[in-house]
């Protein structure tokens, strides 16, 4: 090593800028998220699902009509092919939903007749095509594995309604529905992330916006990107009533560990999506009769800060996914369905990133990522190992 010069390691990319974008700002020091110029405050108050999805798709607020048409649109999409369902229905009921649906994602494909063509209108087809069909395929594939009837979609339900309706075989409330729809918006688009940065990654190749978001899904099904709000279901249920919540945390922090939903890569005050999740999940108990895992969350909430303060002498906040998993699981879904919930959001934000790749000329961005790799084997320079012979070795 002693003659090798070594680049500067950024390990992870971690505080690098690769590209410039106009989709989201993540401003983690006041706390805010921003799409597309809006903060999310605004957005989960006055927008819906959809229409955001328009906003982040097409860089702008959509007038009525446009947002009618954009809905219409989706709505036609939401059919897939059936040879999904017979796929689906060999699969082994255990398999994990992510792999499930990063597997058939592209299959998706087949009711694309443009997919793959350069065009923009064609790749926003595509991109809505994966905004109804990922939907369908969760709530299918979750039937299926229960071995239930799939529900066909409902073409008179908004999104996030005919979801819960795929899911359950009965339309939800209005409430719900609306919560269901505020946790989708929520969870739209947050800036390179992960799996944002493997879409815009395989978007820069020039591969297909199908190629792109299935490999973006792969990404998320990590332990270390999405399934955070499944742990925090985990340790909720571990800790199981208020009054043992001083043990377990005392425990975690002992032995190094981590209160799940606590800390944030980006945001050094509360995550302002568990801001405008906390009161949906405490509504949410009461609508479902299961108050238990609100009042659990929030005393967590309190016990676990200042625990934490205590501790380490600093402040440590709740990120999106704390108040999230008891929203969710009071809603009655599996938590092994809360990473596909975040794909069938985040499909949206991906896309948006996708043809901002391939289409924004403006936005300095690489023609194809390809970082370096510092080389650290065992010679270095211009000495070379001697290829022997296998019988020499
Ligand atoms: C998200 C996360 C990785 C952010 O990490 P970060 O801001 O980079 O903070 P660091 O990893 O630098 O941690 C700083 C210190 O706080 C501790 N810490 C951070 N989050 C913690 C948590 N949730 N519980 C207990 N300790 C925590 C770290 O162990 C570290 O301790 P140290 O200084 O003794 O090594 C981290 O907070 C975490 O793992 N949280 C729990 C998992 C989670 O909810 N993930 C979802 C994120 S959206």
């Amino acid at each position: 090593m002693d003659d090798c010069t070594l680049p500067v390691l950024n390990t992870g990319l971690r505080g690098i800028d690769v590209a410039s974008s106009k989709i989201c700002d993540v401003r983690g020091k006041e706390g805010k998220l921003i799409y597309r110029g809006f903060l999310i405050e605004d957005l989960a108050t006055s927008s819906t699902f959809e229409e955001t999805c328009f906003l982040l798709l097409y860089e702008r607020l959509p007038k009525a009509k446009e947002l009618n048409d954009f809905k219409q649109s989706l709505t036609s999409k939401r059919n897939i092919p059936k040879n999904i369902y017979t796929i689906l229905k060999t699969l082994p009921p255990d398999m994990n939903p992510m792999d499930v649906l990063q597997m058939t994602t592209p299959l998706l494909i087949q009711n694309d007749p443009h997919a793959g063509k350069p065009e923009m209108e064609h790749v926003l087809f595509s991109a809505e095509n994966m905004l109804s069909g990922i939907a369908t395929i969760t709530a299918a594939w979750d039937r299926i594995r229960n071995k239930k009837d799939v529900v066909e979609p409902d073409a008179s339900l908004d999104h996030a309604a005919n979801f819960l309706y795929m899911l359950n075989g009965a339309k939800p409330d209005e409430e719900t529905a609306h919560f269901f729809d505020t946790g989708l918006l929520l969870h739209a688009e947050h800036s390179f992330n992960a799996s944002t940065f493997t879409a815009r990654q395989v978007a820069s190749t020039r591969a297909h916006i199908y190629a792109a978001i299935s490999s973006a899904i792969g990404s998320l099904s990590g332990a270390l990107h999405g399934g955070a709000n499944v742990r925090v279901m985990q340790m909720l249920k571990e800790i199981g009533s208020v009054d043992k919540i001083d043990g377990y945390i005392n425990n975690i922090l002992d032995s190094g560990g981590l209160i799940m939903g606590l800390g944030h890569a980006v945001y050094q005050t509360d995550d302002p999506r568990a801001i405008i999740l906390k009161p949906m999940s405490k509504r949410m108990g009461e609508l479902s009769g299961q108050t238990q895992w609100y009042k659990l969350t929030k005393a967590l909430e309190i016990k676990g800060k200042a625990a934490f303060k205590a501790k380490k002498n600093r402040d440590i906040f709740c990120n999106v996914d704390f108040y999230s998993a008891s929203l969710f699981y009071a809603m009655g879904i599996a938590t092994d369905l809360f990473s596909p919930l975040f794909a069938i959001s985040r499909v949206s934000g991906w896309a948006a990133h996708v043809i901002e790749e391939q289409f924004a000329m403006a936005a300095p961005k690489p023609s194809l990522y390809r970082p370096g790799a510092e080389y650290v084997g065992d010679y270095c320079g211009p000495d070379e190992c001697i290829f022997l012979d296998i019988e020499d070795r």
